[in-house]
């Protein structure tokens, strides 16, 4: 009998606080994983409840579809909980369906709150189940308003192409600190070097058991993310500054290629990850926390990466809750924070210095608006064109403007999204 066919009540009791926590908070996923309670899982069910979660939140927009027009009334929201587990588990896992079912009511069995909705948890995911699995429709994938949103900023087909890289699991991207090494690196980790020079590797499980990773040859990193880096293309020698550090893939990168580098973030505790990713690493590079904003600090850069905090929506792949978390006020607020962010990264640039801007957003007030409001407001600043194939990217990928605009399903086997844009200080 596999894992997934033993799990039990505990394990699916793990997966209501999980899937709770990833839609109450940003990282409440990671949060709740990082728990005392949930150390002491069995680790069993620790990576069921993990599975069961992440396939709920991949197909939350269908399952809700589903389940909306079987409530009269709104029930609660355990019992909403525990009726979109259900249904994730009758449609997407390979778990027996009287398992599935018995289990959701078993739990709504234990609690004063959930027990007289027990009922209607088991003739709900009865009646589902009789009903068959749902047909696949990209469009329910995702929200409402961010699919209305995908549609107008990058079209239909496009906005379709992006919702349906949600469903599944994307396989693991690295960096690697020598590119010397990646063939030899790809072999041994059974992935594929991409054109940019990630690997990129169907393995799963604990990243620290993985080959070479204790002497720090290569980090996670995806592949998208890998690239607004190379488009500074900094030299041994040359000043780089990481404007938004944490945790810090780019900064790994800039400091492999060579650059004296500053890492900064506003988050200290985040800063930790930096510092830890640059022990096992061997890089060095000097650690700041400030605001990007209101750092005082009068050193110029020959390149300055800002990697500005954002909506995150490009990052659904890997966490499907971004999605379900982000509304629709956060977009603008960012958009006033990253145009602070622009004006204090451009003020620290040397002359003839080069500054990318990018974000892990599929929002365009996130990335080109910024960047034409930026152009508009500052006409000693330039935009340095990207070139077809730079830094790995995708043909489809390159804007006739100049930047880049990675969609997810750029890239066969998906990307994150992401918007960059390199600019120059003319004088
Ligand atoms: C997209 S993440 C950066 C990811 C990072 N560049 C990497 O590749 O690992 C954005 C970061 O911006 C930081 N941040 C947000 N507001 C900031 C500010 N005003 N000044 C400096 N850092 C800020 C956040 O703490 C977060 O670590």
């Amino acid at each position: 009998m596999s894992d997934i066919e033993e799990a039990g009540v505990p394990a699916r009791e793990a997966a209501v606080q999980f899937l709770e926590a990833a839609l109450a908070r940003r990282a409440g996923l990671d949060e709740v994983m990082a728990t005392p309670a949930t150390s002491r899982l069995a680790p069993r069910d620790r990576a069921f409840a993990r599975a069961l979660t992440m396939v709920a939140l991949r197909r939350l927009g269908t399952i809700d579809r589903l389940l909306a027009p079987k409530f009269q009334r709104q029930p609660p929201d355990r019992v909403i909980t525990l009726l979109r587990l259900g249904v994730a588990q009758l449609f997407w896992l390979d778990v027996p369906d009287h398992a599935a079912v018995s289990t959701m009511v078993a739990i709504a069995d234990k609690t004063k709150a959930t027990r007289s909705f027990k009922g209607m948890v088991n003739a709900i995911l009865r009646g589902l189940l009789r009903d068959g699995p749902p047909a696949d429709d990209p469009e329910a994938l995702a929200p409402p308003w961010l699919m209305s949103r995908w549609q107008a900023a990058w079209g239909a087909a496009d906005a379709r192409a992006i919702a349906a890289t949600i469903a599944n699991e994307p396989a693991t991207d690295l960096t690697v600190r020598d590119p010397a090494e990646a063939a030899a690196l790809a072999e041994q980790l059974d992935g594929e070097v991409l054109a940019g020079g990630s690997i990129r590797t169907p393995r799963r499980g604990d990243l620290a058991e993985w080959p070479a990773f204790d002497e720090g040859r290569w980090w996670v990193q995806d592949a998208a993310a890998a690239i607004p880096v190379r488009l500074l293309a900094v030299k041994p020698g040359e000043t780089a500054l990481d404007l938004c550090a944490a945790p810090g893939g780019k900064t790994l990168q800039l400091a492999a290629a060579g650059a004296t580098v500053i890492a900064l973030d506003r988050s200290a505790d985040r800063l930790k990850r930096v510092a830890e990713n640059l022990a096992r690493t061997g890089l060095a590079a000097e650690v700041v926390t400030a605001d990007a904003r209101s750092w005082t600090d009068e050193r110029r850069f020959d390149a300055v990466l800002l990697d500005a905090p954002c909506s995150a929506t490009g990052t659904f792949r890997r966490h499907p809750d971004v999605l379900w978390i982000a509304a629709p006020g956060d977009i603008a607020k960012l958009a006033v924070v990253q145009s602070q962010m622009l004006d204090s990264a451009a003020r620290r640039l040397a002359p003839g210095g080069r500054l990318v801007y990018c974000v892990c957003s599929l929002e365009p007030e996130e990335g080109e608006g910024q960047i034409q409001a930026f152009l508009g407001r500052r006409p000693e600043f330039a935009l340095d064109p990207i070139r077809p194939g730079e830094g790995g990217a995708p043909e489809a990928s390159l804007s006739p403007k100049g930047w880049l605009r990675m969609l997810p399903h750029h890239m066969a086997g998906g990307m994150d999204g992401f918007f960059a844009a390199r600019i120059v200080r003319k004088a």
